[in-house]
């Protein structure tokens, strides 16, 4: 047999997510695995992200997307013993065609709902649909700055100038949210164009930053659409109180 010789393949940069049926999520490539704690300030809204723990990197892995796994983030089959209904019901729907549009004089806002992972970095330095209607520079930064903190990707800012989204720079690679000051464990974050993969083979619009459910109770699934705070979802992180 002639050996095949070694094409470009789909390694490490590649990187994607298979959402399986009613079980986990498939990560592939090499994908980098942490911790983002949502840090809030003296009033109590999130201002900051802090960095939390590093996974050690693996090629592939499994990440719990019923929230009963006995070994999270990772998978352990649990979804197969409390019979997980992980049945996708997120739009498929682009982005743009689903978002409205706050425009003031130097940026618009889009804004698609849906996508709410309740991260709450919208309302940091005064609410970020305000600021973006506003023209000084202070207030069009800090719109800017709410928009880019927006884990899920609901809230994008454009130069009206270039017609151009301004977005974060983000590597490839995934993020477990934690959310100490809720009491709660929040979605995974997915930043940098990673592609997701339904069930059924279809491929969600590639985008930024988004945010999928890891607690199993989204009704937007495989989004999140902030229910972990109403379950008070908690994957044993030691910031959060038990
Ligand atoms: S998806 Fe397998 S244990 Fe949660």
């Amino acid at each position: 047999m002639r050996a095949i010789k070694n094409k470009k393949t789909h390694s490490s940069a590649a990187g994607r997510i298979k959402v399986s049926k009613n079980g986990p999520y498939l990560v592939s490539g090499g994908l980098s695995l942490d911790k983002a704690i949502i840090v809030t300030g003296r009033n109590g809204i999130p201002d900051k992200w802090g960095k939390g723990e590093k996974f050690r990197v693996q090629e592939g892995y499994a990440l719990c997307r019923c929230g009963y796994s006995t070994n999270k983030p990772y998978c352990t089959g649990m979804h197969a013993v409390k019979r997980f209904d992980g049945t996708e019901t997120a739009s498929r729907k682009k982005y743009l065609e689903q978002a409205e549009s706050t425009r003031g004089p130097a940026i618009t806002l889009t804004d698609a709902i849906s996508f709410c992972a309740i991260a709450r970095y919208c309302e940091k330095a005064g609410s970020v649909w305000t600021l973006a209607e506003k023209g000084d520079k202070k207030s069009v930064k800090l719109a800017i700055r709410e928009a880019c903190d927006c884990p899920a990707g609901r809230l994008v800012a454009w130069d009206k100038k270039t017609g151009k989204p301004i977005e974060p720079k983000l590597k490839k690679s995934i993020s477990l949210i934690e959310d100490p000051s809720e009491g709660a464990s929040g979605p995974i974050w997915v930043k940098g164009g990673v592609a997701i993969q339904s069930s059924d083979g279809y491929v969600y619009e590639k985008r930024n930053r988004v945010t999928l459910c890891r607690c199993g109770k989204s009704l937007n699934k495989p989004f999140c659409d902030g229910t972990h705070l109403t379950v008070e979802f908690n994957d044993g992180d030691r910031r959060l109180k038990k």
